[in-house]
């Protein structure tokens, strides 16, 4: 200190007191900049050696005795920041994914149907999101419509939904009423969803942006240490908007209709449902593929990813009538799903979704369900439509309208 006092009585003595102290001033402000630019450095230096070791932890093959080891995966990797209240809120949401990693399952038709029961026959508010990029829930909703469909230039809601471009007031905005399906909205997904899943962990890898302070008590954390350390986690940026006090206001029940692979949207809808509805049909292979899918679930839960959704059950889909492929199957799954450490199980006989050729509707039809249950002759596809439905809304505690006139049939 008292050379730095000497120093300034010295530059005082020889360039007269005003000089000095403007100097002293510019000198300070210059160290402030290059103290903030020094910390910027650091910072980026710190993101981009994290990130390497994440990138590398997650992908990165493992060479062992017995040959090379494929990475468990990005996705898999510990949570970097969950939400705040994250289990308080999913403990609370009624948030259902539909989901298989084999395609033509069935989800997209169970999606839609379970979806308009819920609406149509129980008078719910209910919120379909399209998160599949083939957008065929999306066409079929909108039937001869094509207004959905996002412009040259534009992004598709589903894309907008899983970048983290929407508050909640705003995605409410844009979210839009199926045609003739009062009660019932739709968060459409285009083609231009298949680039965003495949951007956004890339993204996630090479910038690790720290995302702004969402308040004041973070802000001075911030200014404090946590710029250095606090990296966005891209798994629960659909999460955070579906957790939302506006769109819990808006829905009762909020239903995900997942693509057949493990993509970005695919992830996000997984750490922000409540349960999980794994619809299969009932062959070896696809029986086969429902084990697989289920272990991975388990392991995303126990990494502690997305660790509090909740098994609705596997249910079969698309059943024949007395198919003998169909009991082997059921048999099959009992018996792996009695051997491993879940809470999935095979949902009963009555419960199943039939095959039934009114469910096969072109797109440009629109969703089937109030043509189905207004023609006597469907009368039986409509009543396993209204089971499962009513299963789904036990498990999810969902309270059924005191009035219910068509159900009632
Ligand atoms: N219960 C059913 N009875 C008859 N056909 C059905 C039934 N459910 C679905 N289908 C038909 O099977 C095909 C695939 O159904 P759907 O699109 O619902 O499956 P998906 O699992 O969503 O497929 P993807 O994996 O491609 O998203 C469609 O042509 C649909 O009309
Ligand atoms: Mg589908």
């Amino acid at each position: 200190m008292d050379i730095l006092n000497d120093a300034y009585a010295l530059v005082i003595e020889r360039i007269g007191k005003d000089i000095g102290f403007s100097l002293a001033l510019f000198l300070g402000a210059l160290s402030y900049i290059v103290l903030r630019l020094f910390l910027r450095i650091a910072q980026r230096l710190l993101c981009f050696v994290r990130s390497r070791r994440r990138t590398l932890n997650a992908i990165a093959r493992r060479y062992t005795e017995n040959g090379p080891l494929e990475g468990k995966g990005l996705w898999l990797t510990r949570p970097i920041h969950q939400p705040e209240n994250y289990q308080t809120n999913l403990l609370a949401a009624k948030i259902l994914a539909i989901a298989n990693l084999k395609g033509g399952v069935g989800k997209t038709t169970i999606a839609t149907t379970v979806g308009s029961c819920f609406a149509h026959d129980w008078g719910k508010k209910v919120l379909l999101v399209d998160l599949d990029y083939q957008g065929s829930l999306s066409s079929m909703a909108f039937a001869e419509n094509r207004s959905w469909i996002p412009g040259p230039n534009q992004t598709s809601i589903a894309t907008k939904a899983i970048s983290n471009d929407f508050d909640p007031g705003l995605l409410l905005d844009c979210i839009k009423n199926i045609p003739g399906m009062p009660g019932l909205d739709l968060v459409p997904a285009y083609y231009d969803l298949a680039q965003a899943d495949n951007r956004i962990p890339i993204e996630w890898l090479l910038k690790c942006q720290p995302p702004a302070a969402e308040g004041i008590l973070q802000a001075i954390g911030d200014l404090a240490y946590g710029k250095l350390f606090r990296i966005y986690d891209v798994r629960y940026t659909l999460a955070e908007l579906l957790h939302s006090t506006a769109l819990r206001a808006a829905y009762d029940l909020i239903i995900i209709d997942c693509p057949p692979r493990l993509t970005t949207g695919a992830i996000q809808a997984f750490c922000a449902s409540s349960h999980l509805l794994i619809p299969t049909i009932l062959d070896r292979p696809s029986a086969e593929a429902v084990i697989s899918f289920v272990e991975q679930i388990e392991a995303f839960k126990s990494q502690g990813i997305f660790p509090y959704i909740h098994h609705v059950g596997v249910v079969g889909a698309r059943v024949p009538e007395g198919s003998v492929a169909a009991r082997q199957s059921r048999t099959f799954l009992h018996a792996r799903f009695g051997a491993m450490d879940t809470e999935a199980t095979l949902l009963p006989l009555d419960k199943e979704f039939p095959q039934a050729a009114a469910l096969v509707r072109n797109p440009e039809e629109g969703i089937a369900y109030p043509h189905i249950c207004g023609d006597q002759r469907n009368q039986n596809i409509c009543n396993a439509i209204r089971t499962l439905t009513q299963h789904i809304a036990n498990d999810m505690g969902i309270p059924q309208p005191i009035a219910q006139p068509l159900a009632a049939q």
